[in-house]
């Protein structure tokens, strides 16, 4: 194909991902100037993790932060929080996972460990674990989330098989929903 270099990812041996502290100011500073890109469905996501999230009164999503080790800057995000929906082929409405937001800043796109895993892929890893853990989830819980549909990194990103969500139909304005449910 083509015939031109492949760009090599970038290579970030080690990252913590942890929960957000919301009383802790260094976990503001932390998140301060956080920035996954300048399209509109990208400046939502920052604007979160910057501003939202600290706002008083909020019922606050779980949040994790994926800190890259070397220079203790912040790789990457994501929310999430119980939510009840209703789904197709479903009578009643049900418990879900939502993942609210989820980004990783500009600098650390594409970014891998040691290994060649992706850094966006390990950190939705700990997000699921960690709603999977909560006393309220169930195993066989949806995940679902919202999608601009012109978001085609992130589109990619969840529809992977590695993840393996699945349009379900349209959201709100240009968001598509997008839902997982575990096999049973
Ligand atoms: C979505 C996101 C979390 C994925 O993290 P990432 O580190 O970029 O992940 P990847 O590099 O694995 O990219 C995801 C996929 O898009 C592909 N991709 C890379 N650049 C792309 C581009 N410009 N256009 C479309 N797809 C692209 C990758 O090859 C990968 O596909 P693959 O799994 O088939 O190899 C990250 O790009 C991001 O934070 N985006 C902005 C915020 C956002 O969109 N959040 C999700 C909201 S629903």
């Amino acid at each position: 194909m083509g015939g031109g270099a492949e760009e090599q990812p970038r290579l970030v041996p080690d990252v913590r991902v942890r929960r957000l502290r919301l009383d802790s100011e260094d976990d503001k500073t932390l998140c301060e100037g956080f920035d996954c890109g300048q399209e509109e469905w990208e400046h939502q996501v920052s604007d979160f993790i910057i501003r939202k999230i600290w706002l008083p009164g909020r019922d606050p999503e779980h949040t994790l932060v994926a800190i890259e080790a070397e220079a203790g800057a912040l790789l990457g995000f994501g929310a999430w929080k119980h939510q009840t929906v209703e789904l197709p082929q479903r009578p009643e409405p049900v418990a879900v996972v939502r993942v609210c937001y989820f980004g990783v800043a500009l600098e650390f796109k594409g970014a891998v460990d040691a290994d060649g895993h992706k850094w966006a892929s390990r950190l939705y890893s700990t997000l699921e674990d960690d709603a999977r853990a909560h006393e309220s989830s169930t195993p066989d819980m949806p995940f679902e989330l919202f999608c601009d549909r012109r978001n085609e990194r992130g589109l990619r990103f969840w529809t992977s098989e590695a993840r393996a969500f699945e349009v379900i139909g349209p959201g709100a304005l240009e968001l598509l929903r997008l839902v997982r449910v575990p096999p049973t």
